[in-house]
């Protein structure tokens, strides 16, 4: 059957129609919001790169936490700035580091109904800015990493968070973090990896907020090469493998047809982190008003569900509920 008999436009005809036939509709529900805490701060910071969005103070993540549910989102992605950094990343573990002392105020004023989601990284921990210690050359060692990894999870753990998130991108530190938290009797801590995460240009604001840029070099012998498929594949096999209970793929704009395959191949919950630089760009063009703003993040958060992810982090979270179709 083809034209006259057919017609498209029959199925597009009131708003009413387009709404209940849309496949691809962003519940606020599905969004997670990162907050920057930094605890050097009194007052929130504006962050230069990502106009529109701020480092708070420990004293301000209640109010950050109350933002994201008063949108109607139901998680908070934690980032630490810490006051010192060292070699070795010890803000990351520290029983009385900065997203510890975050997770405990927000536990301890939501109780359940916020999900507090701890990144698990050293990068913002160590003085040299990579994700992991390095040797004398200033390689990255990827085995001596893992126990530092696994000991951040606890701390976190310990502190309130309630899923952990690493991105560090080190081999075997889901199994690694996976086998610490279980002897900490943390065995129903879900882990949501950061497996294809892609050695990115998008990330550069956040290495701003987070004051996280790598002193020399760059992460591109750890994180993954813009143009590989058969990595992400593997990457994401493993960690599932090696117990991660959701899969992430990061950035989501110029990856989305790797969201689409990690839809298609795995059976757990995808997540994709629309990043820093994705944000900025928006929100560049509409303060200059080039394009429409609310229109424009709901074309970007419907494109990456549409692609395939369940949850989606966002830094657009913070004003999604007038923003949504
Ligand atoms: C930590 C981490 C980074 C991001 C999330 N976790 C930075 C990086 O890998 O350099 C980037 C997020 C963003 O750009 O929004 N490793």
């Amino acid at each position: 059957m083809s034209f006259p008999n057919v017609r498209m436009r029959r199925l597009r005809r009131t708003e009413a129609l387009r709404t209940m036939l849309d496949q691809s509709q962003v519940q606020p529900s599905s969004l997670i919001y990162p907050i920057f805490v930094d605890e050097t701060i009194t007052e929130p910071v504006p962050i230069v790169t990502m106009p529109g969005y701020f480092r708070y103070p420990l004293d301000r993540v209640v109010d950050e936490g109350k933002v994201a549910l008063e949108q109607g989102v139901r998680g908070v992605l934690l980032f630490g700035v810490p006051a010192k950094k060292d070699e070795v990343g010890s803000g990351a573990y520290a029983r009385n580091g900065v997203v510890q002392k975050a997770a405990k105020k927000l536990r301890s004023q939501f109780k359940e109904d916020l999900v507090i989601i701890g990144d698990v990284c050293l990068c913002e921990y160590t003085d040299h800015g990579h994700c992991g210690v390095i040797d004398k050359e200033g390689a990255v060692q990827n085995d001596e990493t893992l126990e530092l990894l696994g000991k951040t999870a606890v701390s976190q753990v310990e502190a309130g968070v309630d899923i952990v998130a690493p991105s560090a991108m080190m081999d075997g530190q889901v199994l690694a973090i996976r086998e610490f938290l279980d002897d900490a009797d943390f065995e129903q801590t879900p882990i949501l990896a950061y497996s294809a995460k892609y050695a990115s240009a998008f990330y550069g604001p956040f290495r701003d907020a987070a004051e996280s840029t790598p002193k020399f070099g760059n992460r591109k012998s750890y994180q993954m090469s813009q143009g590989s498929v058969h990595e992400a594949l593997r990457e994401m096999e493993l960690d599932i493998n090696e117990g991660a209970d959701m899969l992430m793929v990061k950035p989501a704009l110029a990856y989305l047809d790797i969201i689409s395959l990690a839809k298609s191949s795995f059976d757990v919950p995808i997540v994709a982190y629309n990043v820093s630089g994705e944000y900025s760009m928006v929100k560049a063009a509409a303060l200059n008003g080039w394009i429409d703003e609310a229109s424009a993040v709901n074309e970007v958060l419907t494109g990456i569900k549409r692609a395939g992810a369940d949850l989606i982090i966002t830094y657009h979270a913070k004003n999604v509920k007038d923003w949504l179709k």
